[in-house]
């Protein structure tokens, strides 16, 4: 059992917060923002994730995971510190370490008065050399103790999903530990020890860049598999799915994430895919194929909207209605949602856009005032001329024909390639990718 201590609560910090202690580890979850964790010493996430809530109440009956605002002290008292933090893009697409820097000042000061060796390990997703250049020096400078002898240090990536980030935090496919001496290393296997995950200790540096490596595949493999699904429909009679299942059975592909569709959001894949090229481009290379990888998924949701017009004709003054606004099925999270540009390139047609979230409709609206919300699906689609299904929602997969019977004209554009195409009598169903 180790005692941790967490610095910061949000996807990532909350989530391994929970896992931890499920995991029989003593937990603090800490962070800057009072209101968060007056919110969670209550019970309630400050976010929706499924499975998150029910996670949450079991991991506060064990009386092993506390939350509070006073980092410093709470880090004096943890054998390893977690940062967890965000690392928001600048306008240039490189990443801004200033909060990893200041939680790594805090935790330092907080490690003064530590005894042992404490280590610290980076979980926010920075760029190779950041944990020795930026977090090492503010931890030593503010503790007054050497890295090596006084504490140690790891980089240890996470892999979570959003819709999915209990299950993967409590059963990952693998842990990267990566160290600055074994020391530090063992420390952090021990946090891990109970889990059958594939373990792979690497030092600092190449654990920053598996992180970046496995996002820049993962959203390789998705603008891969738009491409494919616009060449499908450049030539006619293919059907994507087909294609990909028949790609995925060899082995050396697989056919995860291949699914194609309006392009990749969500916090981490642009993110992180705009990072990797400015730091490439700093360095002196400059990447042909993440370029690609962004301009393919810019592309994608402008081919909805051809699919649309292509169908309906002008867009001007016709209602486009848009279920899924969220970056995908399962998540409250818009950040980078590919919904956003679909809705203002539908804007700037001149159509008017209604859409339809379970749980993202508020805050699409915040970020797209312009599109009027709808309180449900069957709201959204009344008198709409056009639907253009975004997202991956499971509620996606039950529609039938007779739930776009309100619709003008039953235009149907599937951009996720969920629909059941056999319940779709009597509407005008056009599938990106065939
Ligand atoms: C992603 C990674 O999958 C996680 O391993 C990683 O920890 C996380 O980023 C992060 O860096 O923190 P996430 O962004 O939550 O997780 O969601 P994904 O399931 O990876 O989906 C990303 C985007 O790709 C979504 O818009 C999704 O709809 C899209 N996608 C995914 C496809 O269009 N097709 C696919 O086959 C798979």
């Amino acid at each position: 059992m180790t005692r941790i201590c967490i610095v910061g609560t949000g996807h990532v910090g909350l989530v391994y917060a929970v896992a931890f202690t499920l995991q029989g580890h003593t937990v603090v979850g800490t962070d800057v923002d009072a209101a968060a964790i007056a919110s969670l010493r209550k019970g309630k996430p400050t976010f929706y994730e499924p499975g998150l809530s029910a996670a949450l109440a079991k991991a506060r009956r064990t009386k092993r995971l506390s939350f509070s605002t006073e980092i410093a002290a709470e880090a004096s008292a943890a054998e390893v510190v977690f940062l967890a933090v965000g690392t928001p893009s600048r306008e240039d697409g490189s990443i801004d370490t200033s909060y990893v820097e200041s939680a790594a000042r805090t935790v330092g000061e907080g490690m003064r008065a530590a005894k042992g060796y404490p280590v610290v390990a980076v979980k926010s997703t920075v760029i190779p050399g950041t944990t020795e250049t930026v977090v090492r020096p503010a931890l030593e400078a503010a503790s007054g103790k050497a890295a090596g002898e006084g504490f140690g240090l790891c980089m240890n990536p996470e892999f979570l999903r959003e819709g999915s980030a209990v299950e993967d935090a409590l059963h990952p496919d693998r842990v990267v530990i990566g160290c600055l001496d074994k020391r530090s290393g063992d420390a952090l296997a021990r946090v891990y020890a109970k889990l059958r995950a594939k373990k792979l200790r690497t030092d600092l540096r190449t654990a920053e860049m598996v992180k970046y490596a496995t996002n820049a595949f993962l959203a390789t493999k998705v603008s891969f598999a738009n491409e494919l699904a616009d060449l499908c429909d450049a030539f006619g009679g293919l059907d994507v799915d087909r294609v990909v299942e028949g790609m995925g059975l060899d082995a050396r592909i697989n056919p995860r994430f291949l699914k194609a569709g309006l392009g990749f959001g969500g916090s981490c894949f642009p993110k992180d895919v705009r990072a990797l090229l400015a730091a490439g481009r700093a360095s002196g290379y400059e990447s042909a194929l993440l370029r690609a990888t962004l301009d393919v998924n810019d592309v994608q949701p402008r081919r909805a909207v051809a699919l649309a017009e292509a169908a309906a004709g002008d867009l001007r003054g016709r209602r486009v209605a848009i279920l899924g606004l969220s970056f995908k099925g399962g998540s409250d999270d818009i950040r980078e949602s590919r919904a956003i540009l679909l809705a203002r390139a539908l804007l700037e047609k001149g159509a008017v856009v209604v859409g339809y979230d379970p749980e993202a409709s508020s805050a699409f609206h915040a970020v797209v005032p312009d599109v009027e919300i709808a309180p449900d699906a069957a709201s959204a689609l009344a008198q709409a001329d056009v639907c253009i299904v975004h997202n991956d929602w499971p509620a996606w997969r039950r529609l039938k024909a007779k739930d776009f019977a309100g619709m003008r004209r039953k235009v149907v554009i599937d951009g996720r390639r969920i629909l059941d195409r056999k319940a779709m009598q009597g509407v005008e169903l056009r599938v990106l990718g065939g």
